[in-house]
């Protein structure tokens, strides 16, 4: 996953566009763009979209981010849209393995309910929305086999913090977000899931989406989350891999199976060792992934 595409789920209207906007994956809001006067209608809305589109082959993946554990509303959430088969769901204000858990068990009540196998709908998880899931980054890991990604946001977190702000003037995050997004990255890799970067909120700044974006590919992160449809081309084109990059994971790759029992390899004057042999599979994964 690339991209995924926040959308109101109380938008008819632009859950109509979504399904066109090449996101790899559409996370249909019910948390925080929903007021709490229409969380109702935006479950019923969204049911909808998901049985209508859930049907289509060749669509992109369908999330639902639900209300946090702590709301009183996910469980009002989750007997709305089970039903509906969602590819996954993602829980905001996560705080560590402990809220994994709890929600597998959610969704394993309903997947019994509604037929479904156990552990058909996956998990993404908001990383670092409040001040204690900070310090339960580490405790992903193990949790369920349904934890598929992991995001971080620093809208709510800063809130928390009571922060006047969390992009300074050259509009980059200030150091507390930086920490968060650091421990988001390291939680993911612990946990062997995919590290996806947080919302770029200023729309109509592509150089600043794109600066953004880049960083974070350069930091280990797969994919970025949208607000707009109009980000969710540079936001494919930053991650998906280049011809270039693919064609240097192959060599890696070939020069290793060339020496099998190698440890460590020279490549036009350069040293590789096992984790470049790692970094290149994953890359050519990625690359598999995407060539559709
Ligand atoms: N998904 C699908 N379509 C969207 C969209 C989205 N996230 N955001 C905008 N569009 C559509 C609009 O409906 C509009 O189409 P239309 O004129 O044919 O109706 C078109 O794209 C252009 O929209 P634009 O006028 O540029 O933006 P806007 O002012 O209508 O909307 C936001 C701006 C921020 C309100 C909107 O992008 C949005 O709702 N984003 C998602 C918010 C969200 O889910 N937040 C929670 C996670 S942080
Ligand atoms: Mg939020």
């Amino acid at each position: 996953m690339r991209s995924l595409l926040f959308v109101p789920g109380d938008s008819a209207r632009k859950l109509e566009k979504a399904p066109t906007s090449g996101a790899d994956a559409l996370i249909i809001d019910l948390e925080d763009s929903i007021s709490p006067a229409r969380k109702e209608e935006a479950r019923a809305t969204t049911l909808g979209f998901l049985e209508q589109f859930g049907k289509i082959s060749s669509r992109p993946l369908l999330f639902v981010r639900v209300n946090s554990i702590a709301s009183g509303l996910i469980d009002a959430d989750l007997d709305a849209v089970v039903a509906g088969r969602p590819d996954a769901i993602m829980l905001p204000k996560a705080e560590g393995g402990t809220s994994i858990v709890h929600l597998d068990a959610k969704l394993a009540a309903r997947e019994a309910v509604h037929g479904l196998a156990e552990g058909t709908i996956r998990i993404v998880a908001l990383t670092t929305e409040t001040a204690k899931a900070l310090f339960l980054a580490g405790t992903y890991a193990g949790a369920s086999t349904r934890l598929t990604g992991l995001t971080w946001g620093a809208e709510d977190l800063s809130a928390e913090l009571g922060a006047e702000a969390n992009r300074g003037e050259d509009d980059r995050f200030l150091d507390p977000y930086r920490l968060a997004r650091s421990l988001c990255l390291a939680a993911a890799a612990a946990a062997e899931v995919q590290a996806i970067d947080t919302v770029y909120v200023d729309f109509r700044n592509e150089a600043g989406l794109r600066r953004e974006a880049e960083e974070a590919r350069r930091d280990g992160f797969t994919g970025k989350l949208a607000i707009h449809p109009g980000q969710v081309e540079t936001i494919n084109a930053v991650f998906t891999p280049t011809a270039d990059a693919i064609a240097k994971a192959e060599a890696v790759v070939a020069a290793f199976t060339a020496e099998p029992g190698a440890g460590v390899v020279g490549i036009g004057g350069v040293m590789y060792d096992r984790p470049h042999l790692a970094r290149a599979r994953q890359l050519l994964a990625r690359a598999g992934a995407t060539r559709r």
